[in-house]
């Protein structure tokens, strides 16, 4: 089987804004006497908004005990710190190797999604001045089940009407590497291999990317083909 379509993660794969959402949940978690470090922070990417909540306040030294309404005020006054980090986003910020492996896909005559669980995902796209860069966009709005969910990554092969198993999936989470695993996809990881164990292929960072080196490990992989249902 040949890949047919490849389905990105944003936040941290595309741009650097796995970072902001680090910074904003620490000044959160700092208000609410949390400590927010970079191993709990591996935890909450890939997660949703609330989720991300939910496992901050679940590492509080003494349980906080929030109503669903002042949840919901902390996971709007994360938004706000976000919102207020990427103002400044623009296309200099895409990562490393990001334009050359999508020139590459496009060359290659390959589908381009984009599977992020974030609400702001097509703001961030804009300025990074990739809005037409992709043939299709999943986010939280349009999925009932967040990573580590499959769901994400099976929603763009249904729109595009490809098996799971001709999709490649690129994310930085260990939950989005579940999610694309789970579909059966070939997945690939830019992270370290203590946080991003179960990737196919796995590359310190998105410099190393590249669609020949993608493609010759999915030929080399026997297991890409078990794909999950719903
Ligand atoms: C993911 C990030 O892409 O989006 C998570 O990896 C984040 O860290 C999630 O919690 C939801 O983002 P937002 O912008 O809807 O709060
Ligand atoms: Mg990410």
């Amino acid at each position: 089987m040949q890949p047919q379509a490849f389905i990105f993660d944003l936040d941290g794969v595309i741009t650097d804004t796995a970072e902001f959402h680090y910074l904003a949940w620490k000044q959160i978690g700092a208000e609410l006497g949390i400590e927010v470090d970079r191993k709990l922070n591996e935890r909450l990417k890939g997660v949703s908004r609330m989720e991300s909540l939910e496992r901050v306040l679940a590492a509080a030294p003494r349980p906080l005990d929030l109503s669903a309404g002042e949840k919901e005020q902390w996971a709007t006054q994360k938004n706000l710190l976000y919102q207020g980090l990427i103002e400044t986003i623009r296309p200099s910020d895409r990562l490393p190797g990001i334009d050359e492996l999508l020139k590459s896909i496009r060359n290659a005559d390959l589908l381009l999604a984009l599977g992020s669980a974030s609400r702001n995902a097509k703001v961030v796209l804009e300025r990074l001045g990739l809005a037409g860069a992709v043939d299709y966009i999943v986010d939280a709005g349009q999925i009932r089940f967040g990573k580590p969910h499959p769901e994400t990554f099976m929603n763009a092969a249904d729109y595009f009407g490809i098996p799971y198993e001709a999709c490649v999936g690129v994310e930085d989470s260990a939950a989005g590497i579940e999610a694309i695993n789970a579909a059966g996809m070939f997945s690939v990881g830019i992270g370290s291999p203590d946080a991003l164990r179960e990737a196919k292929y796995l590359v310190a960072d998105t410099s190393e990317l590249t669609l020949g080196g993608i493609l010759e490990a999915y030929r080399g992989d026997e297991d890409c083909g078990s794909p999950f249902r719903l």
